[in-house]
């Protein structure tokens, strides 16, 4: 397979087709020289873990509007957060969320790092969490795997060995995908199509931008990967 080539097809597609989220910059707002805010597209990726954006949109407009930089909900008394956060369940998040900010203001003046490593250092904050906003926000071409990518990755390369020892190379083959232009936009084209197209139960190949390229789809597997090891 020509690596370009999957990245190039995802990216048209997003182009074309991105969802509307709103701690997103469209591709066209991008190109005119707007960026995603990092402490938005931070709070939407740990708000996205364990959630989908269908549940997570009216939790983040209630969080950021009642506060709009890191600064403020930094300040927020923790009982307040904890609330808010009420109903999105997996509360550890919360709390990380709380102790990531105020790091951010102790330690960082108030302004995320801006690569991958640095997010990575601060509390709560994971290999999956960093490199997302790493890529969203600087275009970094950090490798982004989360379950939908696995998945894609999974099947792009028909790899037949089982999660969850399938991981590593899941990783190693989602890098060599991974393009240096436009990285966060890819990143975000790959979610939205594990989201949308390349689902866990019934992928629709036959709209997928990648039709052609996956192996799985080639050998009529797509549906079966990736497997998964017997509980
Ligand atoms: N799931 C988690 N983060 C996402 C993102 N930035 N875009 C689409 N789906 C996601």
């Amino acid at each position: 397979m020509r690596d370009a080539e999957v990245s190039q097809r995802l990216l048209e597609w997003y182009d074309a087709a991105a969802r509307v989220m709103p701690w997103r910059v469209p591709p066209a707002a991008k190109a005119a020289g707007m960026r995603p805010d990092p402490y938005r597209v931070w709070m939407s990726e740990v708000m996205l873990q364990q959630t989908t954006v269908a549940a997570v949109t009216a939790y983040f407009q209630r969080f950021t509007s009642r506060w709009p930089t890191v600064a403020d909900l930094a300040a927020a008394p923790d009982a307040e957060v904890m609330a808010e956060w009420a109903g999105l369940g997996y509360y550890a998040r919360a709390r990380n969320l709380l102790a990531c900010a105020r790091a951010v203001v102790r330690h960082h003046g108030g302004v995320f790092p801006d690569t991958a490593a640095g997010m990575r250092a601060l509390p709560g904050v994971g290999p999956y969490t960093a490199a997302a906003v790493a890529a969203i926000c600087h275009d970094e071409p950090a490798v982004v795997v989360d379950g939908n990518v696995e998945r894609v990755m999974a099947r792009l390369f028909a790899l037949e060995t089982p999660l969850p020892t399938a991981k590593p190379e899941l990783v190693r083959l989602a890098a060599t995908v991974t393009p240096d232009q436009r990285p966060g936009d890819y990143a975000q084209a790959v979610m939205d199509l594990g989201a949308t197209i390349c689902t866990p139960r019934k992928p629709a190949c036959g709209i997928c931008p990648l039709l052609g390229l996956c192996a799985a789809q080639r050998l009529g597997i797509a549906a079966e990967l990736p497997r998964k090891l017997a509980k």
